[in-house]
């Protein structure tokens, strides 16, 4: 199992790209290489930011259970998002206690801009992981790979195998790639925590892939 170690040049970029932005902490991906299933998720969250060990909080745990009903652990996969540092906002409150506004920095999801500002980040880490399938995990992982149109609520749940979006060479946009990749698109785990409802369905969608995996 490895940690991975991003090339100095790539993450200098990223660095000045997202310079300003509301990011903080780095999460680096995390896992086997050359796996059955590389996981990708949207972004680290505090918890991820505090422990560097990526869904590693409440969404993980959920995610970690699935994985595990399936014959899988953290050492047998890759565990990745298409943003490394966690994306916040600035909210004042009133603290209940004391009264007095305070300053929160929740979790936010990562604007279109800060996904292409790690996007040469991710090609490098997917070719160094070269998975047989990808979990791209909720609509931010999905739409990084299969562009703006793609829908989880429509491509959950199946293989699907078609060339996906890298950055251009000058990292202002996206192109096709020529290969295919296979992926299985799945609901992010935060999605059942807020909509038990969906439970039945993910789980149903990760048996399907479990029973893929065993006629590889
Ligand atoms: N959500 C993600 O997408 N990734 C994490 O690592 C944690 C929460």
């Amino acid at each position: 199992m490895v940690v991975i170690n991003y090339p100095h040049d790539l993450l200098a970029e990223v660095r000045q790209r997202v310079a300003g932005r509301k990011l903080t902490g780095f999460t680096p991906g995390q896992g086997l290489l050359h796996p059955d299933l590389m996981l990708v998720g949207e972004a680290p969250g505090r918890h991820e930011e505090v422990h560097n060990i990526p869904f590693s909080g409440a969404s993980g745990k959920e995610l970690m259970k699935m994985v595990a009903s399936i014959g899988y652990s953290r050492q047998t996969i890759y565990i990745t998002s298409v943003v490394r540092q966690r994306p916040y906002s600035v909210k004042r409150v009133k603290d209940r206690q004391s009264g007095k506004i305070i300053t929160k920095k929740p979790n936010r999801t990562p604007t279109k801009g800060e996904v292409l500002a790690f996007a040469k980040l991710f090609d490098w880490e997917l070719g160094q992981v070269d998975p047989k399938i990808i979990v791209p995990l909720g609509n931010t992982a999905l739409q990084r790979l299969l562009g703006p149109q793609a829908n989880i609520g429509e491509l959950h749940g199946q293989l699907i195998t078609r060339p996906i979006q890298k950055a251009t060479a000058d990292g202002q946009g996206y192109q096709w790639t020529t290969d295919s990749y296979k992926l299985f698109p799945m609901y992010h785990p935060a999605a059942v925590l807020y909509r038990r409802k969906l439970e039945p369905t993910v789980k149903d969608d990760w048996r399907r892939l479990g029973t893929l995996l065993q006629h590889k």
